[in-house]
């Protein structure tokens, strides 16, 4: 079973209506244009999805933050990249905290009606991939006036809760949630960006006797940990319960100059068997190209690196 994991796309307008532009949308609009639309670089979403749909996976996971501040353009541009893979294949998405940066938008449930069928109709959300994996989808998000804290309240917390007791060691489970519910020593977090529920849903996951991968987004960094292991990397086959975050595709730094690519995770038919895990990076095919600080959508020309980390 082949799963292709897409981080915080983050897609936005600079172009937005000043009647638009109130509440805590004002604020994101104004980061958006003195900061963040210069470290994304969304010319590598068409060549990254095209990259995807090559691999021909079996499903695509995406963790959220497909859009900046939640406006129905940016969802329909997102789903227009997406269309020719989400067309052909199997594809699900989780709400992040900028898919419901407004409470407008969280209560026109803008997303589930701007992302076609790839959002669940509620949550927990649970279907098979395979014999003995399946997939959890939790909405983490919910709309803050300053903050972006997250949280999955009573009821998802409590239907989940149920849902793990029932458990094996015969079964295996993905979980798709926008926030971490642990984050690897050394990250610095805070409070006003965590997950509320973050400590019994990850001690609740931890003490499962089933095998668990927990694919999140959130914090902008491509990432694979294993809490059993010392916080470091694990071997994919030694522990209960393995995190790993999607990144942020579009996203550019010194280290990822044309963003931070997408994960390709492999899973196995045997639950306890090791998992197979390649991080997919862009770089210019040429040499040529600039990296950094372009949104416009024409499209880039990449080759891309293989990293093979389980
Ligand atoms: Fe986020």
């Amino acid at each position: 079973m082949r799963l292709a994991l897409i981080g915080d796309i983050h897609l936005f307008q600079t172009r937005v209506h000043p009647s638009r532009l109130v509440g805590k949308r004002l604020l994101g609009h104004t980061n958006l244009m003195i900061n963040r639309r210069f470290r994304f670089n969304h010319r590598v979403l068409a060549p990254l999805i095209d990259r995807v749909a090559a691999l021909k996976p079996d499903s695509v996971l995406l963790s959220g933050d497909v859009t900046t501040t939640s406006l129905e353009d940016e969802f329909h541009d997102v789903a227009t990249y997406l269309q020719p893979l989400s067309r052909e294949v199997p594809t699900v998405i989780v709400p992040g905290n900028h898919d419901k940066y407004t409470f407008r938008s969280a209560r026109k449930n803008r997303m589930g009606t701007h992302m076609g069928g790839l959002l669940p109709a509620s949550f927990p959300h649970v279907r098979p991939l395979t014999k003995c994996w399946r997939l959890l989808c939790l909405d983490s998000a919910q709309p803050q006036l300053l903050w972006s804290r997250g949280a999955l309240g009573y009821e998802q917390m409590r239907d989940v809760t149920a849902f793990i007791e029932t458990l094996t060691k015969n079964d295996a489970l993905v979980v798709l949630c926008h926030y971490p519910a642990k984050m690897p020593a050394g990250i610095p977090h805070s409070w006003g960006h965590s997950l509320a529920e973050a400590k019994p849903l990850h001690e609740m996951l931890r003490d499962s006797p089933a095998r668990i991968v927990f694919i999140h987004g959130h914090v902008h960094k491509p990432w694979q940990w294993d809490p059993a292991n010392g916080g470091k990397p694990g071997n994919g086959d030694n522990s209960g319960l393995m995190y790993l975050n999607a990144g942020a595709p579009c996203l550019t730094s010194n280290r990822y100059p044309f963003g931070q690519g997408f994960w390709e995770l492999d899973l196995p038919d045997d639950p306890w068997a090791p998992l197979e895990l390649i991080h997919h990076v862009p770089e210019a095919a040429d040499g040529q190209h600039t990296p950094g600080t372009h949104s416009t959508h024409s499209q880039l020309d990449l080759r891309w690196v293989i990293h093979r980390v389980l």
